[in-house]
């Protein structure tokens, strides 16, 4: 018979892999968001904001790999498709920086979440290392509402 404790564990585990893949879906579309804005922003604004989004599509790379690796780890299968919100083409960067608050926004809500249900696992690492991600996203959404706001 499978114990209280257990079942508690196995469950806290199905929600943390689900969860994970959340996170993972939403990585993969911020990817191809952000490579797709380095290669399309037009102006002057260009010089500096391609390689921002280069550097932010880089970032969501380490990301899912950090996810992925930790979904493989806990006994669960990683997506291997992007979350579906649609990613919206434009050459205007103020648009491309409004659409990158909002994929940041959502980030940080889902790894938020995420951090929740990991502390009532007892996955220490684990939760070190998304609690690690997930201020990067923190980190991103300041500097994109700085941007935004000019
Ligand atoms: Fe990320
Ligand atoms: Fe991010």
């Amino acid at each position: 018979m499978i114990s209280d404790a257990l079942r508690v564990d196995t469950m806290t585990n199905t929600n943390v892999i689900e969860k994970m893949n959340v996170a993972l879906g939403w990585e993969l579309r911020a990817i191809n968001m952000y490579a797709h804005y380095s290669a399309n922003v037009k102006g002057i604004h260009r010089l500096q904001l391609s390689p921002m989004f280069n550097t932010e599509m880089t970032e969501s790379i380490e990301h899912a790999d950090i996810v992925r690796k930790g979904i493989v780890q806990l006994g669960g299968i990683p997506v291997t498709e992007r979350n579906e919100h649609q990613i919206i083409h434009t050459t205007n960067y103020r648009e491309m920086l409004n659409y990158s608050l909002e994929t940041e926004a959502k980030a940080a809500e889902v790894y938020g979440d995420l951090l929740g249900i990991i502390e009532r696992s007892d996955e220490q690492d684990l939760y070190d290392s998304i609690e690690q991600i997930y201020l990067a996203e923190l980190r991103s959404i300041e500097e994109l509402r700085l941007l935004v706001d000019d």
